[in-house]
């Protein structure tokens, strides 16, 4: 009788707990700071895993007006500074122009302004470069998200 308990109380568990165990896991969050107002990431380098869920969090915490910033994902290192002055004349589209290199990105965040994005890691391992394509920012806002397998 005791063991036919047992039995019964696991199976009440497993179909309880089944659902959760089951259920997608959170996005995993990646906080991305400026250091100060520098033209800089306090965070230059980040790692996820292939194909999983990325919520990617900017908190602009400058307090100059001209350290807007955003975060732009790429899939080429060498299309960094193609991206990084073609964004120059892209201010219509929040400096962030048309090109294949871009992967994700989030909207561009004025001091004290915080913007994220959520998005789906590449399935292929890699380095994948970011940058601030706020003009001129690119040469010195750099980090790099490496993807694991
Ligand atoms: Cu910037």
């Amino acid at each position: 009788m005791i063991r036919f308990m047992l039995v019964l109380v696991t199976l009440i568990f497993a179909s309880v707990l089944a659902p959760v165990a089951s259920a997608p896991s959170a996005a995993r969050r990646v906080v991305i700071r400026p250091v100060g107002n520098q033209m800089n990431f306090a965070v230059t380098t980040f790692r996820v895993r292939a194909g999983e869920q990325v919520r990617l969090v900017f908190e602009n915490t400058a307090t100059v007006e001209a350290m807007k910033h955003n975060v732009v994902i790429l899939n080429d290192a060498a299309a960094i500074d193609r991206v990084g002055i073609a964004a120059i004349s892209a201010a219509d589209q929040g400096y962030i122009p048309d090109d294949e290199a871009i992967l994700f990105h989030t909207a561009l965040a004025g001091p004290q302004e915080t913007v994220e994005v959520t998005f789906t890691a590449p399935s292929e391992p890699g380095a994948y470069p970011y940058i601030c394509t706020f003009p001129g920012h690119y040469v010195l806002m750099r980090g790099v998200m490496t993807v694991t397998p």
